[in-house]
């Protein structure tokens, strides 16, 4: 599950500040019209989309919280709405429509939302029509017209696919209108996306998630694994690269999990090097990978296709075997080893990345000191790194041996701490070193840019050049710290 390695790599840049356009694409592969505006056909650029609006309908306001998936959907619920007549602001005050497109993975990230709707109790009858979209949605599904009786749209993100009726609903004055069914085989695929990078692009290949690991919420609040068709996704790929995008990214929960469901059956490998075929594309990312469906054909695609980017995110969620068995993870801890030692042994050095849980049920010192060594083993380039949060619907909701909270926040540190060193010593094997980076920021500071490099690191470098935005340059290393890289353009 992806943003976390985002959010852990704009942590790495020390949090400077950067600024990207937004691009509105259209996807050719999609022929639906189910909410009456003209079809957007392929190649239609950005500047044309004001033909295929319909009538001016408002103004909207949408937050995201949590993963890529979830910004990712919000590209797409923007551009369902910019579609209807829509137009984006900025802030909630000046909006008619606001939606919220939420996360529940942790009990932190689902309480943000609660606190957001609470800041429009007061306000409510002013006419805004408030909506909750994504995992809490789906989690709390009524109950919260119940908690927050000023929403009126309350919907999951195995619904989006129904969201321009439902839309329509709430412009009807209807006050209760509800998108909770998971049970679809349908993956939410819209004539038009606005994209807010306008030079990398995502795209979600399957959704949902099969792999019920006891901890968490999303195959509850995501349904079913389905995965895109891949000739869909191929000619998405392909007018993306016409628009001008160079590098790709596809998602899914479990990303590697991709079954075609078309009569070409294409394995994840062969749609990892189709895509890379496409024309003016230069950059292909995957996230988040599961262990168990990992396999040599994907090291193998690596080694012979320079655009797949040399980074897999493969999270392991705990160092002990015993532990792993009551996630339900489906590996253990040597057999999570060996697919490590197998992406070690592709021709690139791949950077690996992971997410690791503390405090599950039950977890002793002796299981921590597992996860420590396995740190040690393994040599992350990054971890993203959480207190196990207990969530509704789960397995281990019921589970005893519950570790207290201060417990969980030593256990965090200690883990934190041992990263921290393996990071340093990293990167100071990095100075000196030169990258290509695709820049994708731009300081407020004069000369001073960002860039992420194919390994996914970001780099701060400072270049005399004026216009280097979605161009690829080559960096040298010029300093590291724990958590970030400088450098300078080389020559
Ligand atoms: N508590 C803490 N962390 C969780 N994650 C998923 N569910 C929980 C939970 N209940 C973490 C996992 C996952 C990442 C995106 O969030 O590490 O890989
Ligand atoms: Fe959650 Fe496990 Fe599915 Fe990832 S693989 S989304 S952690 S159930």
């Amino acid at each position: 599950m992806g943003k976390t390695f985002d959010i852990g790599l704009d942590r790495l840049t020390g949090g400077a500040q950067f600024s990207i356009g937004s691009a509105i694409t259209t996807n050719p592969g999609t022929t639906k019209n189910e909410d009456g505006f003209a079809h957007a056909g392929a190649g239609v650029a950005a500047s044309q989309f004001g033909a295929i609006r319909s009538a001016s309908r408002g103004t909207f306001f949408l937050e995201t919280f949590g993963c890529q998936m979830n910004d990712h959907d919000s590209e797409k619920v923007a551009g369902v709405l910019l579609a209807r007549g829509y137009t984006q602001v900025e802030s909630p005050e000046s909006a008619s429509l606001i939606l919220y497109n939420t996360c529940s993975i942790r009990e932190k990230a689902a309480q943000k939302v609660f606190s957001r709707l609470g800041e429009f109790g007061v306000q409510q009858n002013d006419g805004r029509v408030i909506g909750v979209l994504g995992c809490v949605a789906q989690q709390e599904g009524e109950e919260i017209f119940r908690r927050a009786p000023w929403v009126s749209l309350v919907c999951g993100s195995a619904s989006y696919s129904k969201l321009p009726e439902l839309l329509a609903q709430v412009e009807a004055g209807n006050q209760r209108v509800t998108g909770l069914d998971t049970d679809t085989d349908e993956t939410f695929e819209t004539p038009v996306t606005r994209r807010d990078n306008p030079w990398r692009a995502y795209l979600t290949i399957i959704e949902g998630c099969d792999k019920a690991c006891s901890y968490c919420v999303v195959p509850y609040t995501r349904g079913p694994e389905r995965s895109r068709a891949s000739d869909s996704i191929l000619r998405e790929v392909r007018q993306l690269a016409d628009l001008g995008y160079s590098e790709v990214q596809l998602l899914g929960q479990t990303v590697n999990s991709y079954a075609d469901p078309t009569a070409r059956k294409m394995r994840f490998s062969e749609l990892l090097l189709a895509v890379a075929d496409a024309p003016g594309i230069r950059r292909v990312r995957f996230t988040t990978s599961h262990p168990r469906d990992f396999t040599q054909d994907i090291v193998d695609a690596i080694d012979r296709q320079p655009k797949l980017c040399n980074h897999v995110h493969l999270p392991v969620q705990s160092g002990s075997t015993r532990v792993l068995r009551a996630m339900q993870r489906t590996y253990s801890r040597e057999e999570y080893l060996e697919k490590i030692a197998m992406i070690r042994g592709a021709k690139r050095a791949v950077s690996i990345t992971t997410d690791i849980i503390v405090g599950f049920p039950g977890e002793t010192d002796a299981d921590l000191r597992e996860t420590l060594s396995l740190l040690d083993a393994v040599k992350y380039d990054a971890m993203f790194s959480f207190k196990y949060s207990p969530r509704p619907h789960t397995p281990s909701l019921a589970m005893s041996d519950a570790i207290p909270e201060e417990e969980k926040s030593r256990r965090l540190a200690v883990l934190q701490e041992k990263q921290r060193e393996i990071q340093v010593a990293r990167h100071a094997t990095m100075v000196g070193v030169t990258f290509e980076l695709l820049v994708s920021g731009k300081s407020r500071r004069e000369n001073h840019w960002s860039g992420h490099t194919s390994c996914h690191r970001v780099i701060n470098f400072t270049s005399q050049e004026r216009a280097l935005l979605g161009k690829y340059v080559q960096v040298r290393v010029t300093g590291a710290t724990p958590n970030s890289l400088l450098g300078e353009q080389a020559p």
